[in-house]
């Protein structure tokens, strides 16, 4: 094969810079601490800074407080090895029940095993030998070429900055969970000269969201949600050290990240200081079980303190931290209901004033905010008990959801928002597609509902519809990073990071591939991105059912 000289000499210098950028690992000094970057990715031709700290181990008399800002340590140079991952918790209905359940329904076979949690062992989990109580760290990945101009005394203009928010219900997942955000940055190049991505962790648990009026008394309730406005300060601060631009920050989150982020749209909306930590945000399927009541909070309080066997938060304080990581893991494990996770946000009556559906019903959120939000086509499956085909076994698991709810109120739940009529004609076809329809609005989609109704339209909104398009299955479309043995259908994910990466860099969804994005507007306008097609439809969600869920007739 003759060469030709021309590429053969680009080849040359192409290897030629590869080998230079692994060999020399760029520094930032931060002030507080030094970096080296951990990593150079010669295939995405991209540095990876891993394992900052963002905050003071939140450990001892820190625990069940608001983070506080790291201390100076400049001795060492930090090489970002040593892997940080929050204490995690696993529920058995989960772990044991959920995933045989959704197998089986979606093959369509009778699931017959016992739906009651008291039936299984509790089998922790090993553990990982990367969790620790001091997990407030971040990572970052940077594109080599604008780290370089970054070090470089004559800088060059900065880039926009995606900032990453794992979902995993608010009791498990971690910064590093999805390492391939090598797509997004490949993708983002098409729209310019790329994004920054920043992922972190944020405490889970009884660390992050232990709550009520108890706990208010000697510590800070939502501590998750002051952690990521932590990391998100700490991004506003330094992240030009790597390139970025801190007036082009988005948040990306799914799930419970996306959740937090609907927090933070709704959190000190009137207050000029909180306003500017991010400018765009991106909720893929936000999710959260409402707990607005203080009894609720205090039980899960109580029943923390009791399984340490301990009477107050000082005396919690005072464990070690196997012994907290234990019982987390125990709490959430045994005596989660199905469904639910225990811990999340909750109504404190300070950060969270009201639930963010009723905030936003007050014209309390950030109106400036520029977003982009995604549902996927079935989002309710995955933490739907197998009861809801027994009427009567359903509304006691509704109640244990929502202690406060009353009995008519069901009744008017179960006669006339999601009445048993199976002909397809309200969504579903089958008792547990309309429990699943039930789950999806109240913990996932009416929250995307409340948001587009807010910004009057002034939204971009997809549908997640890869089939079965379950809660969590876009996530691996998000993080695609090419690789052929992956079961994801590659024009849906680059579309998709097209449309994230754009959004991000300017605030307009754009694609390479995918057919032009229309705003949500009063037409209620989605990008459809399913496995047979990409294109405009309607929103599927129903109003009537996402208006009364907004209202809070159900506390
Ligand atoms: C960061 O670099 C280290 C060292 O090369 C590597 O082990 C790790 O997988 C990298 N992480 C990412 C997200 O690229
Ligand atoms: C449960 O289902 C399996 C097939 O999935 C069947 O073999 C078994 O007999 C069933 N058990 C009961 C008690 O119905
Ligand atoms: C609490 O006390 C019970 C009963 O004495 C014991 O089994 C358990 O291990 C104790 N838990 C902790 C965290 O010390
Ligand atoms: C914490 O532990 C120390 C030493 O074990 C003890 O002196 C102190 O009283 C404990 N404090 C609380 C609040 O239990
Ligand atoms: C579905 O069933 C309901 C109640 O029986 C009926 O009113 C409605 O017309 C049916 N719709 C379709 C599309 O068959
Ligand atoms: C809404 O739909 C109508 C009818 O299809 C169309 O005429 C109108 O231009 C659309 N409005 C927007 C803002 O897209
Ligand atoms: C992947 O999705 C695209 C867009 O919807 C579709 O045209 C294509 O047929 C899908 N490919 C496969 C293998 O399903």
């Amino acid at each position: 094969m003759r060469a030709i000289p021309g590429i053969a000499l680009a080849l040359l210098c192409l290897s030629a810079t590869i080998k230079a950028r692994s060999n020399y690992l760029p520094l930032a000094d931060l002030g507080y601490a030094i970096h080296r970057a951990t990593g150079y990715n010669a295939a995405g031709d991209y540095y990876n800074f891993s394992n900052i700290r963002y905050a003071s181990p939140p450990t001892g008399n820190n625990r069940f407080r608001i983070p506080q800002s790291p201390s100076t340590d400049r001795t060492v140079v930090q090489d970002g090895m040593d892997g940080r991952v929050c204490p995690q918790a696993s529920p058995i209905w989960y772990t044991a029940i959920a995933r045989d359940f959704v197998d089986h329904y979606l093959k369509g076979i009778p699931f017959n095993r016992s739906t009651d949690v008291l039936d299984y062992p509790y089998n922790p989990d090993p553990r990982d030998p990367r969790e620790t109580e001091d997990c407030l760290f971040l990572d970052i990945l940077v594109p080599a070429r604008i780290m370089l101009r970054a070090s470089d005394p004559i800088r060059g203009p900065r880039v926009p900055v995606i900032v990453w928010f794992h979902g995993g219900a608010y009791t498990t997942g971690d910064k590093s969970q999805f390492t391939g955000a090598s797509g997004l940055i490949q993708r983002s190049m098409a729209f310019g000269d790329g994004v920054v991505f920043v992922s972190i962790n944020y405490r889970l648990g009884a660390f992050g969201w232990l709550s009520g009026p108890e706990l208010r008394e000697s510590g800070n309730a939502n501590a998750g949600l002051m952690d990521q406005r932590a990391a998100l300060r700490w991004v506003n601060r330094y992240i030009h050290f790597f390139g970025g631009d801190a007036t082009k920050i988005t948040v990306l989150g799914e799930s419970a990240g996306a959740g937090s982020i609907m927090h933070h749209i709704t959190a000190f909306a009137r207050e000029r200081d909180e306003r500017d930590l991010f400018q765009r945000a991106i909720l893929q399927s936000p999710a959260f079980i409402p707990i607005p009541d203080f009894e609720q909070q205090d039980l899960a309080f109580h029943q923390f303190l009791n399984i340490l066997n301990v009477s107050s938060l000082d005396q919690a304080r005072n464990l070690s931290s196997q012994t907290l990581i234990a019982a987390n893991a125990y709490q959430v494990g045994r005596y989660s209901v199905y469904g639910s996770n225990i811990y999340g946000p909750t109504v404190d009556g300070n950060l969270v004033s009201a639930l963010p559906g009723e905030l936003i019903l007050q014209k309390e959120y950030k109106w400036y905010m520029k977003t982009m939000l995604g549902q996927n086509a079935d989002e309710g499956l995955r933490t739907t008990t197998p009861d809801a085909i027994h009427e009567d076994v359903y509304r006691r698991d509704l109640r244990r959801t929502f202690p406060q709810i009353q009995p008519n109120t069901i009744d008017y739940l179960l006669r006339r928002l999601y009445p048993p009529v199976f002909n397809g004609s309200r969504g579903y076809h089958d008792a547990v597609g309309r429990a699943s329809s039930v789950t999806a609005d109240y913990g996932y989609q009416c929250n995307n509902y409340y948001l587009n109704e807010a910004y009057e339209g002034e939204t971009y909104a997809y549908l997640f519809d890869v089939s079965p398009g379950l809660h969590e299955d876009d996530v691996q479309y998000t993080f695609y990073d090419g690789d052929p043995s992956k079961r994801v259908n590659a024009t849906v994910a680059w579309a998709l990071q097209d449309y994230i990466t754009s959004f991000a860099m300017d605030g307009v969804p754009r694609s390479t591939i995918g057919p032009e994005f229309t705003p949500y507007g009063p037409n209620r306008t989605m990008m459809d991105l399913g496995g047979t097609g990409i294109k405009t439809i309607r929103d599927p969600t129903d109003r009537e059912r996402c208006k009364w869920w907004q209202l809070g007739f159900f506390y």
